[in-house]
């Protein structure tokens, strides 16, 4: 019951589209007015044949409709701190996404700057269809949070993901710390920044790794209750507030640092480069020059990653790519061959992201998609990633 004052004040706009999970819109308001929020409802002109006004009326919540003056929209956007579709049909969704604005609840969302929360439920062809994932890709990529769908049974007959997200689901997601519940107390272990491979006392191998996405990452998830060690390589960075940090050197260090972690690990983010390979020997003093050439011969560093997927059991584990060219084929080649949940694919070859640059434009990747984000700041990304992993954590935590 902690959470429950969460929303006391906030203005949440509830739009209800048409499908037979609108019949738990009733028990949404509820729960929504319980936690103190003041809610007010669009219903859309379908909706309204699954949910009867009059039951919202009863509540205090008489449905919104379009007025002769036209402006209802524009007030009610300002109006509205948050706004949450629910059930978002595979039509509001494709309306959404192309800004089609031909009613009140799409001339509300089209004119508000509040965030918006979609909760789809449709059948799971309609769900699954290419037309519906590039929808759902092109409003994620603009910043608008998707709460489920759930898989199961479905009113069709047909099993699998289409089934809106239950109402508790939907409240937390709303709630401020709403995916910080389900991060909440999750131990998570980061990976960041280069790793550097003596050759001798005085040099050694590094990369250009500045460590900035895996702080970013580490703080976004402390931020969202998260307990976090962040294992990290030489960066200048400052440890961000409330995060546990392991400095180490080299791959092997971080290796030994993130599976002494292996019994408390419910999450890992590899966000490090980690060295492929190290110098075979490392010579305790300074090497001295002599002859024109100088062979050294490398050994291949352990996987840390795919070690890490490979417990039993594993934690969530999601994984970085960072690539120059054909990104998204060796994302998913790297998903499926060290058995992750969710890998990070950036291009390093663009101007303004990657490495040292405060921005970064990624593609999420799993094994039902691909999801690319627009270029944002790598403290955004961090977020959005965080909360994207605390929606994944609590619908494995469901199923
Ligand atoms: N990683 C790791 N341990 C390693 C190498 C990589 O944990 N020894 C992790 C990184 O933190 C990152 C992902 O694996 O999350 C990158 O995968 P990898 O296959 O090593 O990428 P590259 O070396 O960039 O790819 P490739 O060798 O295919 O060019």
């Amino acid at each position: 019951m902690e959470n429950t004052r969460q929303l006391a004040g906030r203005h949440v706009l509830l739009g209800v589209t048409g499908g037979i999970a609108a019949y738990k819109v009733p028990e949404l308001v509820r729960r929504l007015r319980e936690r103190g929020a003041d809610v007010r409802v669009v219903l859309s002109h379908s909706a309204s044949q699954f949910v009867a006004p009059g039951a919202l009326a009863a509540l205090g919540t008489p449905p919104l409709v379009e007025t002769a003056e036209g402006m209802l929209h524009i007030d009610l956007a300002r109006w509205a701190d948050v706004i949450v579709i629910a059930p978002a049909t595979a039509h509001v969704l494709a309306r959404l996404a192309h800004g089609l604005a031909d009613d009140l609840l799409t001339t509300t969302c089209l004119a508000s700057t509040a965030p918006i929360y979609l909760a789809p439920a449709m059948n799971q062809a309609m769900w699954q269809n290419a037309a519906t994932q590039d929808n759902r890709a092109a409003l994620s990529a603009r910043g608008l949070a998707f709460i489920g769908p759930a898989e199961g049974a479905q009113a069709c007959g047909d099993t699998g993901p289409g089934r809106m997200a239950e109402v508790a689901e939907i409240l937390a997601a709303l709630e401020d710390r709403s995916h910080g519940t389900a991060l909440q107390g999750v131990r998570a272990v980061v990976t960041a920044g280069p790793t550097y491979e003596p050759l001798d006392a005085a040099r050694g191998v590094t990369n250009r790794s500045s460590g900035k996405m895996g702080y970013a990452i580490a703080a976004a998830l402390a931020e969202q209750g998260a307990s976090v060690t962040l294992v990290s390589g030489p960066t200048s960075l400052a440890t961000p507030h409330g995060v546990r940090k392991v400095p180490v050197l080299t791959a092997l260090d971080m290796h030994s640092a993130v599976l002494a972690q292996r019994d408390h690990m419910q999450l890992f983010v590899g966000a490090a480069a980690v060295a492929d390979y190290r110098p075979q020997t490392a010579l305790p003093a300074k090497l001295k020059k002599s002859g024109d050439t100088l062979t050294v011969t490398f050994v291949r560093n352990p996987d840390i990653l795919a070690e890490v997927a490979a417990l039993a059991p594993a934690p969530f584990t999601v994984g970085f790519a960072a690539e120059t060219h054909d990104l998204e084929a060796y994302a998913r080649e790297k998903l499926m061959r060290k058995g992750l949940d969710l890998i990070v694919a950036n291009p390093i070859d663009e101007p303004g992201t990657g490495f040292a640059s405060d921005h970064n434009r990624v593609t999420l990747i799993d094994r039902d998609g691909t999801y690319p984000w627009a270029s944002a700041p790598k403290t955004e990304i961090a977020r959005r990633l965080a909360l994207e992993i605390g929606q994944r954590l609590a619908r494995r935590s469901h199923a």
